[in-house]
């Protein structure tokens, strides 16, 4: 099989040439489709989203080594990825993407990288707003900083793992937000993800990059940190602990099971579009006093565990995606079910207790 490394883009080619750029796109697009990825740099997989990608990547291209390089912050946990980390082609390395010695350490590794997927970030709003400082250090210079190497080393792929939040809110009767909606991020967490999303898009436009963003909406599934509403409501109302909701609790968010995302991610690792953006959504909007009354209702709890407690500072009153994109081009669908997939979710953390002890307790 024919695999082509392209060199690295010499600083400020004459890559703004639109037919350049369209040629380097050619080569990236014809290299990949074989998926003859060697080795990949997985950011972020001991966190919630990353660890999915993993146990679904790391059996199915047993061809490919996976190097997961994370922080373990609070919510990147080794608990994670226990089940798949002996794994003759996973690799763990303990580190931060901002840290410039240690990625180019990495990446000057015998093989180098063929591609990397960026997960790795500071993810939750609340603590945005409490400190949004660590957020642009992990956020934005940890891309900058993934972009630098990436590019010096001439990677064919580079999927960076955005968020539907830097699109800002919706109207209750707007349109979903497509590729072209204006990124209006209304929280520093967004808007460190929306600052780094731009940094991908310049350094495709300025050295040709072969970068790719995905833009998807709230996702649910298993090994979340218990911070996030869905986990966080589902310990409470098991010990029978008011459940804290934000506002009046209409804020309405469009949920995907996590696997459906993971599995976008991996279609557009393989086959996206260089400089492109994906949406990625179910299409499943709903209240968060629905999904909390869907919880309660599912572990048998009274809805008087409800406590409304005052608004979250510049609280986002409606989120949706409009993913045809991805869908038609990729070939993508979710293949979750919201009501049999949230169901499940519950029931993970209710069999689970012992991974939300050991995760929550530092
Ligand atoms: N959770 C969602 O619903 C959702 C939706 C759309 C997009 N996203 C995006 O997906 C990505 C993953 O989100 P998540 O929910 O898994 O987050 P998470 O907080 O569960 O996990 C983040 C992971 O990144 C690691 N990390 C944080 N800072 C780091 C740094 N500086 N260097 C290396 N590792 C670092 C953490 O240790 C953790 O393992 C994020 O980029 C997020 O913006 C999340």
């Amino acid at each position: 099989m024919l695999y082509i490394r392209p060199e690295p883009a010499p600083a400020r080619a004459c890559t703004r040439n639109p037919a350049v750029l369209k040629c380097l796109s050619a080569v990236v697009r014809y290299t990949l489709e074989g998926n003859d990825l060697k080795r990949v740099l997985v950011t972020g997989g001991s966190g919630f989203i990353g660890c999915n990608f993993l146990r679904l990547v790391v059996p199915e291209h047993p061809g490919t080594e996976w190097v997961n390089l994370d922080a373990l912050t609070y919510a990147g946990r080794p608990e994670n990825t226990e089940d798949f980390a002996g794994a003759r082609n996973y690799r763990f390395v303990h580190g931060r993407i901002e840290d410039g010695m240690l990625v180019e350490a990495l990446f000057s590794e015998a093989g180098g990288f063929d591609a990397v997927v960026n997960f790795a970030a500071e993810s939750h709003v609340d603590r945005s707003i409490a400190g949004p400082r660590v957020f642009t250090e992990a956020n934005v210079l940890g891309t900058q900083t993934l972009l630098e190497a990436a590019r010096r080393h001439g990677v064919e792929r580079f999927v960076q793992v955005s968020t539907d939040e830097v699109y800002g809110s919706l109207e209750p009767d707007d349109p979903p937000f497509t590729e072209k909606s204006p990124l209006e991020p209304n929280s520093p967490y967004s808007a460190s993800k929306a600052s780094a999303d731009l940094l991908c898009r310049a350094y495709h436009e300025t050295y040709g990059m072969p970068v790719t963003v995905t833009r998807c909406s709230n996702n649910y599934g298993p090994y979340q940190y218990p911070e996030k509403l869905i986990p966080f409501f589902i310990r409470h109302a098991l010990d029978d602990e008011p459940v804290p909701l934000y506002g009046d609790g209409m804020n309405v968010r469009d949920w995907l099971h996590v696997e459906d995302h993971c599995r976008a991610v991996a279609r557009v690792l393989e086959k996206g579009e260089p400089g492109g953006v994906y949406n990625v959504g179910g299409s499943n909007e709903h209240t968060n006093l629905e999904i909390t009354k869907i919880i309660l209702d599912h572990l048998g709890k009274p809805k008087d565990l409800i406590s409304f407690v005052p608004d979250r500072l510049g609280h986002d009153r409606r989120y949706a995606i409009d993913s045809t994109r991805i869908q038609t081009s990729l070939g993508w669908t979710p293949q979750h079910e919201f009501e049999p997939g949230i169901r499940e979710t519950i029931d993970w953390y209710t069999r689970n207790p012992g991974w939300v002890q050991r995760v929550t307790a530092v």
